[in-house]
C-alpha cells in the first residue's frame, strides 16, 4: 500500500497542473497483457557511442555543450539492496542556462547549439550506471506569480519490460531553490526528498574536467527513491 505519509497527494493545488492531472474518480485496475509484461527487452547494443554522454551526443564535431561539466552516476538497486542490472536509464534536461530544446519551450534563456538535452545508458551487472552533461540551470515556469524549478535531471528507468517503467528527478545537494520548488513542495517530508538530491562526490571527479554527483535509484521499499508516476515502485 502507498504510506500517504510518505508520498505526495495526487491533488496538490499550490503544483496548479495537479488539480487536472489527479484522478476525480476510483482508480480502476487492468490485468496486464503478455506483450506488456515481456517486451521489449533493451540490450546493450540498442546504444551509441555517445549516448551517455550529453556535452557530446547533439555537438558538432570538435565542439561541446557549455555550462558546468558534471558526470552522474550511481547505482539501481532493490528493497533488498540487490544491484539491478541491464535496466535503461533515460534522462532529459535544460541547458546550462535553464532552458529545453522543445517547441513549446518559453524560457528566454538562450539555446545551446551544442547541447540536445537527453542521454540514456543501461545498468551494468552489478546495478551502476554513468552519465556525463553539464548542470542544467533553474528555470521559471507559469505556476504562481513567480514559481521557478530547482536544477534538474528527468529520469526514466525501465526494467524488463515496457509496463515497467518509473519516472523521477534528480536535484543537486545544495541548491536553495529545492525548497522554494511546488513540485517539490508537494512531498510531505525532507527525509523523502533527500532520496532526489544527488550527492556531491568529490572522489569521483574528473580533475581538470568535471564534478561528480552521485544519484542511487532505489526500486522500491523503506528507503524507496519517489517516483513520480508509480508512488510504490516496480
Ligand atoms: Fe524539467
Amino acid at each position: 500500500m502507498r504510506d500517504r505519509a510518505w508520498h505526495p497527494p495526487a491533488l496538490t493545488p499550490l503544483y496548479k497542473t495537479s488539480v487536472a492531472r489527479s484522478p476525480q474518480r476510483a482508480p480502476l485496475s487492468f490485468a496486464t497483457t503478455i506483450s506488456e509484461e515481456t517486451s521489449p527487452v533493451f540490450g546493450n547494443d540498442v546504444l551509441g557511442p555517445l549516448d551517455n554522454d550529453l556535452i557530446h551526443n547533439f555537438a558538432k564535431d570538435g565542439a561541446g555543450a557549455i555550462g558546468p561539466r558534471i558526470v552522474v552516476y550511481g547505482r539501481v538497486v532493490d528493497e533488498a539492496n540487490r544491484p539491478v542490472p541491464n535496466t535503461l536509464i533515460e534522462v532529459w534536461q535544460a541547458n546550462a542556462g535553464g532552458r529545453y530544446r522543445h517547441k513549446k519551450e518559453g524560457y528566454l534563456a538562450p539555446l545551446d547549439p551544442n547541447f540536445g538535452g537527453c542521454g540514456r545508458c543501461i545498468t551494468d551487472e552489478n546495478g551502476w550506471y554513468e552519465f556525463r552533461t553539464v548542470q542544467p540551470g533553474p528555470y521559471p515556469w507559469p505556476n504562481g506569480p513567480n514559481d521557478w524549478r530547482p536544477a534538474h535531471i528527468h529520469f526514466s528507468i525501465f526494467g524488463h519490460a515496457f509496463a515497467q517503467r518509473l519516472i523521477s528527478q534528480l536535484y543537486f545537494e545544495g541548491d536553495p531553490m529545492i525548497w522554494q520548488c511546488p513540485i517539490v513542495g508537494t512531498i510531505p517530508t525532507p527525509e523523502a526528498i533527500e532520496t532526489l538530491v544527488a550527492k556531491l562526490d568529490m572522489g569521483a571527479t574528473i580533475p581538470m574536467d568535471a564534478r561528480a554527483y552521485r544519484f542511487d535509484i532505489v526500486l522500491r521499499g523503506k528507503r524507496q527513491t519517489l517516483f513520480e508516476n508509480r508512488m510504490e515502485g516496480l
